[in-house]
């Protein structure tokens, strides 16, 4: 029987790791790492906080802002192979802090893509860079069918924002200066509670609420159709992301993620079917043009670029929800 090869181990950086995704794919990274399926020789973490593993080895926490240059030469003080990218200021305080939402979103990037570049030049490895980009991307109104041939026309600065971090993903893959792509994530499910500035913050309270036996308003109507995905699937989609072949990978080094498609009557319906009947009455639906037009009018989703490069979603909605609000520790199996 072939050995199987136990992979190098690798000095991974994340950065935006103190926050919902970045939380989880930390998790799932020391997991592997202790379990001998995915050794680390390094992990950085990058956020503006230091969070409260930060001493955990083989972690090395960087406290700052990527929109200041220095913070991050300091991630790259040892070669990095491979970056997660997700740190980034969310949509709705992107569109109400113009400026904050370009130097973080935007330059923040650029930041990182010439620390990857400028390591590739002095003769270290070329780092593998996934960055989270977003469906918001192709902005509203959307077609009657979004796939891979549909052009992005963000309605956002944050959409627009990712759109030229793509572009820049693509061009420093281009130039040498990394092996990068871009994941357009759909909305992910289910953040824990806190006032966040996503305004798709509604959807995690309607998956929690019920089952907590709570009230809870749904700003969209029955109809609206919304694409999601649950933390663990998003997470092993990054991770299946740090190996992809470039083979697989268009021109423009970026992928709209598989994500399931439901409407708000199909969401309540499997909450009855996973929590009870009583569960009915603790939604009503109060519905906000802005908010329904953001996050409730998402037509059929075809992504096979991705399918064909091995990303997946979460299979069906009832799977969907129990992975969406299972514990961090039960989450996934080891990438
Ligand atoms: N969660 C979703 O539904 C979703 C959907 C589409 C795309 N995405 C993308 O995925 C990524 C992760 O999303 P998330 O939900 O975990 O976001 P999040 O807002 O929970 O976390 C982002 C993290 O980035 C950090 N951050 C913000 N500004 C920073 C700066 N200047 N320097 C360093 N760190 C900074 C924040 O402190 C936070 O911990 C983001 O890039 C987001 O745009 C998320």
């Amino acid at each position: 029987m072939a050995m199987q090869a136990t992979p190098r181990p690798l000095h991974v950086l994340v950065t935006g790791a103190g926050g919902f995704v970045g939380r989880a794919l930390v998790h799932r990274l020391l997991r592997a790492h202790a379990g001998g399926t995915r050794p680390l020789a390094r992990l950085t973490t990058l956020d503006l906080t230091a969070g409260p593993d930060a001493a955990a080895s083989p972690l090395d926490a960087v406290a700052g802002s990527i929109a200041d240059p220095a913070v991050v030469q300091r991630a790259f003080a040892e070669p990095v192979d491979l970056v997660f990218h997700l740190a980034s200021v969310p949509g709705g305080t992107a569109e109400q802090q113009y400026a904050l939402g370009r130097d973080v979103n935007l330059h923040g990037t650029l930041h990182l893509l010439e620390a990857c570049a400028a390591q590739a030049a002095r003769g270290g490895p070329l780092p593998r860079f996934v960055f989270a980009s977003t469906v918001g991307v192709f902005g509203a109104p959307l077609p009657p069918v979004v796939d891979d041939d549909t052009r992005p026309h963000p309605g956002m600065t944050y959409g627009t924002h990712k759109l030229m971090a793509e572009a820049a993903v693509a061009d420093f893959t281009r130039r040498g200066g990394c092996d990068g792509l871009s994941l357009r994530l759909a909305g992910v499910l289910a953040r824990p509670p806190a006032p966040t500035g996503q305004r798709s913050a509604f959807l995690s309270e309607l998956l929690r609420a019920p089952a907590e036996g709570r009230d809870v308003v749904c700003p969209m109507s029955p109809e609206a159709t919304t694409w999601a995905s649950s933390t663990p699937n998003a997470v092993d989609n990054l991770l299946h992301a740090a190996h992809v072949p470039a083979a697989a990978l268009p021109r423009s080094r970026a992928l709209t993620l598989p994500a399931l498609r439901f409407s708000m009557a199909e969401l309540l319906d499997a909450l009855v079917q996973r929590h009870g009947s009583a569960v009915r009455a603790r939604v009503r639906f109060m519905p906000e043009p802005d908010i329904e037009t953001l996050f409730g009018q998402q037509p059929p989703l075809h992504t096979p670029a991705a399918s064909a490069a091995g990303f997946c979603d979460d299979g069906d909605l009832a799977t969907l929800l129990q992975r969406a609000t299972e514990p961090a520790h039960l989450e996934g199996h080891a990438p």
